[in-house]
């Protein structure tokens, strides 16, 4: 694809899945050029701004996304005084972009209504004399005078404009997805520390899956990452198990009828009822922070763990482990039995928490 070719589109990923999304994305998608990455927009959000040529409907399968936003308009430097809603305004009603991003967004988001309806949601980062809802009724009134028919609602739109407006950088996206890609189904019943699909599936990608895969996650609460593995592809055998009676059974409703052979199970993960080496991947989220005790407790529990889990594990097998106490895994580790590969930073939820990619030794 040559450079500024098709259309230009905003992604939200997780902060630290950055790389690994453009990456993904590649794999996917195959040509798209990326433009611009807006680290940590905020603690949760990240912004992808990429060209891709092929149909916007093909965005919306992608698992590494949070969300997708056909690009509207965009305006580097926006005051910070009064004078930048004026600017925003002028953003939006000269915005070379706007009728394409409305060009990629009819196709997925029409709903049979007499008039169009829009709403707009603004985020704004930096210090401004204005306020975030000042930034949205700009917008607003920007598109209400652009498209005089259209019918402004608070909820239910058929047309949602993203407002991203960081340190005077103003990027505005019509919402091509909605909570169903994040949430991957609206019925998945989540419990307090649920990981986010996302994350969880960049795990399971790391994990190199391969269709002889015996796959573990050794305390799965609501099965998010067994669910993920599930989703991308072949595997010989699916184990999932917790301690918590609570947290099986919300795993086992979230499976349903899918995904076979699977065992989803009630036991401790410091004694698997697993043969040694019968497993090929284990990719988890150990419990951190607030969902434990005390720091004593999860240095007491990580060796633990990781001293099982290199039994059952292949000689040949994958780990990836999400951990929010550094400090804790580093001694785990270092305990023996283990090669780290590689450390990746993330955000989860807010917090900053580490990817492990560990080769058994
Ligand atoms: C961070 S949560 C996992 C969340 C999961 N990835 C999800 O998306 O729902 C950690 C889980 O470890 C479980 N757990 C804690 N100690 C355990 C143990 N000794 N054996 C097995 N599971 C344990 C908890 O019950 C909790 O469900």
């Amino acid at each position: 694809m040559a450079r500024g070719e098709g259309t230009a589109y905003i992604a939200h990923v997780v902060p630290g899945l950055e790389e690994f999304a453009e990456r993904d994305l590649r794999t996917h998608l195959g040509d798209i050029e990326m433009e611009r990455v807006l680290r940590r927009f905020d603690e949760r959000t990240s912004l992808l701004l990429f060209r891709f040529r092929g149909a916007s409907r093909a965005l919306l399968t992608q698992r590494s996304l949070e969300d997708v936003f056909a690009l509207a308009a965009a305006s580097p430097g926006v005051p910070p005084d009064r004078k930048g809603l004026a600017a925003i305004r002028a953003a939006i009603t000269g915005s070379p972009v706007l009728s394409s991003a409305l060009t990629a967004a009819s196709p997925l988001r029409v709903r049979k209504a007499r008039r169009v309806t829009y709403r707009v949601i603004a985020r704004v980062a930096g210090k401004y004399s204005y306020r975030r809802v000042d930034v949205q009724r700009a917008v607003e009134r920007a598109l209400g005078e652009t498209f005089p028919t259209w019918r402004l609602v608070e909820d239910d739109a058929q047309f949602e404009f993203w407002v991203h407006l960081v340190g005077g950088d103003l990027i505005v996206g019509l919402r091509l997805s909605d909570i169903t890609m994040r949430q991957r189904i609206g019925e998945r019943v989540t419990l307090p520390a649920s990981l986010k699909p996302t994350v969880a599936y960049a795990m399971v990608s790391l994990s190199r899956p391969v269709p002889e895969d015996v796959f573990l996650d050794p305390m799965c609460g609501s099965g998010t990452i067994v669910i993920e593995r599930g989703e991308v592809g072949r595997y010989r055998l699916l184990l999932g198990g917790d301690v918590d009676p609570a947290a099986v059974d919300v795993t086992r409703r979230n499976i349903g009828p899918r995904f076979k052979p699977i065992e989803i199970r009630q036991w401790d993960a410091r004694r698997l009822p697993l043969d040694a080496g019968s497993v090929s991947a284990v990719v988890c989220n150990l419990p951190f922070g607030k969902q434990i005790g005390t720091p004593g407790e999860i240095r007491a529990l990580y060796p633990a763990l990781l001293t099982e889990w290199r039994r059952v594990l292949d000689a040949a097998g994958r780990a990836v482990l999400l951990a929010g106490d550094r400090a804790a895994m580093a001694w785990a580790v270092g305990q023996g039995g283990w090669a780290m590969e590689r450390r990746l930073p993330v955000m989860v939820r807010g917090f900053p928490a580490t990817i492990y990619q560990l080769r058994p030794v």
